[in-house]
C-alpha cells in the first residue's frame, strides 16, 4: 500500500537518478510528479534525464514538469566536473516517448499543493531550492498544505563541497533556500553531515551489478562514473550517495537520526554565501539529520534498485 505520495524536485545528476529509481522501486511511495530544476547541469538536460529514467523503468505515466532555468538571483553554477557534461555520464538513457508537461514546474508544485488537504503534501527537493522557493513566493497559500519538505542540501559541522563552507545545492540558490527556511514549512534536511557518512563502497556497486538487469546496468554505469570525483578529492574508498538519503528516510526513518534546530543560510555575504548554520536558542524550524546506518541504507538501495 502507498503510504506517501510525493513530488520529487530534482536536477539529475547520477545521485538524483538513484533517488528516483529508489522511489520508483518502493511500494510505500507514489511519485505523483517530477519537477526539474537547473543545477548539476542546465535545462533542458535535467528534464531530458528525468524523462530518460522514466523511459528506462517503463514509468512514463509519471508527468515531468520542466522548472526553473536559473536561480532566483545568481548566475547558474553547474557541476559537470562531478556529473559529466550530460549530468548522467556513465550510461546512455533511452529517449522519452512522451512529451514534457506543458505546465511549468513551479505551477505544478502550486497546483499540487492547492489541490491537497492542509498538512498533507510531501515535497522532496534534491537539488537547488529554486522551484520550491518560487512556488512559495508566487502562492504562499501552499504553505499550510505542506506536511513536510525533505531536502538534500547544506553543511553544518561538515565543510562544504563547493566552497569551504557551502554545499552545492545551498550554494547554487541560497536565496531560494532562505525563502524556504523562513517560510514556516516543516523541514527535514539531509546535509553533508549525514551524506558524507553514506559512502558507496565498491562492494555495494558490485552487489547491484550482480542483478544484471537493464536498470542495474544503467545505475552501475552512472555510479562508477560518479564515484571518481569524491574518491579522488577526499581520498576515500567511495562516494557519498547524497540524494537517495531523502527517499530512504521516507521508506525507513529508523535508518537516520537527527535533531531539531533553527537553521539559516548566508545569502548576503559573497565570501560565505550558501553557508548553512544553526542558531542556538531560537525556535526550531527544521530537523537536521546527522547519522545514518550506512549498511542498512545501502542494503535498501541495492535490493530495491536491483529489483526494478
Ligand atoms: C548535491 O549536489 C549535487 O551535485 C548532488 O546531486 C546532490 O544533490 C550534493 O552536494
Ligand atoms: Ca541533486
Amino acid at each position: 500500500m502507498k503510504e506517501r505520495s510525493l513530488i520529487i524536485d530534482t536536477d539529475p545528476g547520477q545521485d538524483d537518478a538513484i533517488a528516483i529509481l529508489l522511489a520508483l522501486a518502493s511500494d510505500e511511495l507514489q511519485i505523483d510528479a517530477i519537477t526539474t530544476v537547473a543545477g548539476n547541469v542546465p535545462q533542458p538536460l535535467v528534464t531530458d534525464n528525468a524523462h530518460g529514467l522514466l523511459a528506462l523503468t517503463g514509468r512514463e505515466d509519471i508527468p515531468v514538469h520542466r522548472g526553473c532555468e536559473r536561480p532566483m538571483l545568481r548566475e547558474l553554477f553547474t557541476a559537470e566536473y562531478v556529473h559529466g557534461p550530460t549530468g548522467v555520464d556513465g550510461t546512455e538513457l533511452p529517449e522519452a516517448s512522451v512529451a514534457t508537461s506543458s505546465k511549468h514546474g513551479v505551477d505544478a508544485i502550486i497546483d499540487y499543493c492547492l489541490g491537497a488537504e492542509d498538512g498533507s503534501v510531501t515535497l522532496c527537493p534534491v537539488g537547488p531550492l529554486t522551484n520550491i522557493g518560487m512556488a512559495i513566493a508566487k502562492e504562499p497559500k501552499i504553505i499550510p498544505r505542506i506536511r513536510e519538505i525533505l531536502w538534500m542540501g547544506g553543511a553544518f559541522t561538515e565543510p562544504g563541497n563547493t566552497t569551504e563552507l557551502a554545499e552545492f545545492n545551498a550554494y547554487v540558490d541560497p536565496h531560494a533556500a532562505h525563502v524556504v527556511f523562513t517560510s514556516g514549512v516543516p523541514l527535514t534536511i539531509f546535509p553533508l553531515d549525514v551524506t558524507h557518512r553514506a559512502l558507496m563502497l565498491p562492494r555495494h556497486i558490485e552487489a547491484l551489478d550482480a542483478f544484471g538487469t537493464d536498470v542495474a546496468v544503467a545505475a552501475v554505469g552512472m555510479l562508477r562514473f560518479y564515484e571518481r570525483y569524491d574518491v579522488d578529492k577526499y581520498d576515500i574508498a567511495g562516494a557519498p550517495l547524497h540524494d537517495p538519503c531523502v527517499i530512504a528516510y521516507l521508506v525507513d526513518p529508523t535508518l537516520f537520526t537527527g535533531h531539531a534546530a533553527h537553521v539559516a543560510i548566508d545569502h548576503v555575504n559573497e565570501e560565505t554565501i550558501g553557508n548553512t548554520y544553526e542558531i542556538a536558542d531560537a525556535e526550531p524550524n527544521a530537523t537536521i539529520m546527522t547519522e545514518v546506518d550506512a549498511e542498512r541504507f545501502f542494503d535498501l538501495v541495492v535490493q530495491r534498485v536491483g529489483s526494478l
